[in-house]
């Protein structure tokens, strides 16, 4: 955009709105087209050859692609971006730029299950070994490290059960023997948490969450710091893994606004939460906004916010007290994702999977991703679900 911008004074509202737009090649229109094309037109053959043109081919990025992906680099400080059609393919894709064949890779019992799928099956049959490790290890990740250890795959807090980490410390760790960190930083965006400014090597997200914020697209974005930005560049051209204009198009769109709406969720999140503990139907609030999460030191000292998911343990109670909760909320709908504008519920159990940890629930557990409703709507419709609850046998 024209004039001077203060670069590395302004906030990341700032930056949020701002990144990635120039409307000066646009006509003056706000937003960048949503460039749609496979084939990419040469003027001759001398410049089809010298390979110097801006564009090359569809698969290989478009203005619609760099604007949103400049804006998520400056986000998270870090040397570039690259847009994938899914959170997942965001995760595979950075495990597959570093680890080689014989290769070993320290994976967090509390990641994504998918992620863990991820590496149980097609890195398994690459020959690569996946450790999993508790995500409290911190400094300790180091005795999990061997000879041929390249990468430690970090998410904090983790899913579903949110537990924090010391990725500082696992960062320093792993660096000191010159083994990669990647982090999914979905729950805090780059907003709340800067995984490269705390040693990580790749910031990894399910744009289809806090990015897109609206439920209505799926994609995933990596950003690199210096080392490692020309080989995931590498690795994702030779992948193809290039992500649809549209939902590219509708990320930028969310992104222009995610400061807005994550305040909103985490301070409705957190009001609900801390009302949650108050309640007798409640066990524990599993949110490391909270005093009362075992991680919370970690998440004061190294997070600036928190988003709008959290989960909670319920006293005892058969499965169809929790079906009499949830079956009837009015708000919280019963789906997998969130990071959308509404709110919803989900029950897990996480225990079938875990190896390196045991995770104790001494009753049922329900995710609540807290949206943007008003939040006094949202506090009624869970009182009413925990009156059906003690009505069907739960506890409190
Ligand atoms: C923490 C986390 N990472 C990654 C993903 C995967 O994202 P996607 O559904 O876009 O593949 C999810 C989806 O639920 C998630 O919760």
């Amino acid at each position: 955009m024209a004039g001077a911008k203060p670069k590395n004074a302004r906030g990341r509202g700032t930056t949020i709105v701002t990144s990635g737009r120039t409307p000066e090649d646009y006509f003056g229109f706000v937003n960048p087209p949503v460039y749609h094309g496979s084939t990419v037109l040469y003027p001759d053959v001398a410049t089809l050859k010298s390979r110097q043109q801006r564009y090359t081919y569809g698969r290989r990025g478009s203005p619609t692609t760099e604007a949103l992906e400049a804006a998520l680099t400056e986000l998270d400080g870090g040397a570039g971006t690259v847009l994938v059609p899914s959170g997942l393919a965001a995760i595979s894709l950075t495990i597959l730029t570093v680890v080689k064949s014989g290769g070993h890779i320290l994976v967090t019992d509390n990641a994504y299950q998918p992620t863990r799928n991820f590496c149980n099956t097609v890195l398994k049959q690459l020959g690569i070994e996946t450790t999993y490790f508790d995500p409290r290890a911190g400094a300790g990740i180091a005795e999990l490290f061997r000879d041929n250890t390249e990468l430690v795959f970090t998410e904090a807090p983790g899913s579903q059960t949110f537990e924090m980490q010391d990725v500082p410390a696992i960062a320093a760790a792993a660096r000191a023997r010159g083994i990669a960190v990647a982090m999914d930083n979905t729950w805090a965006t780059p907003l709340y948490f800067r995984p490269i400014e705390h040693g990580v090597d790749f910031a990894v997200y399910a744009g289809t969450k806090y990015v897109v914020g609206h439920s209505d697209a799926m994609l995933g974005t990596v950003t690199a710091n210096e080392a490692w930005w020309k080989r995931l560049h590498d690795t994702w051209g030779n992948m193809g893994l290039a992500a649809g204009p549209d939902d590219v198009y509708l990320a930028q769109r969310g992104l222009r606004t995610m400061h807005l709406r994550l305040a909103r969720h985490m301070a409705s999140a957190l009001e609900i939460a801390r009302w949650l503990e108050t309640r007798p139907e409640v066990s524990r609030v599993l949110h490391p906004g909270l005093e009362s999460h075992p991680g919370h030191a970690i998440w004061k000292r190294d997070f600036s916010g928190a988003s709008g998911l959290f989960s909670m343990i319920m006293k005892p109670g058969p499965d169809a007290a929790v079906a009499a909760f949830l079956d009837d909320l009015a708000y919280f709908g019963l789906g997998y994702s969130w990071g959308g504008f509404e709110s919803l519920a989900i029950p897990f159990d996480c225990a079938s999977y875990r190896t390196a940890t045991r995770f104790e629930a001494e009753g049922p557990a329900i995710r609540l991703h807290i949206g943007l409703e008003d939040v006094a709507d949202l506090r009624a419709d869970l009182e009413a679900g925990l009156d059906r609850w003690r009505a069907a046998g739960g506890a409190g």
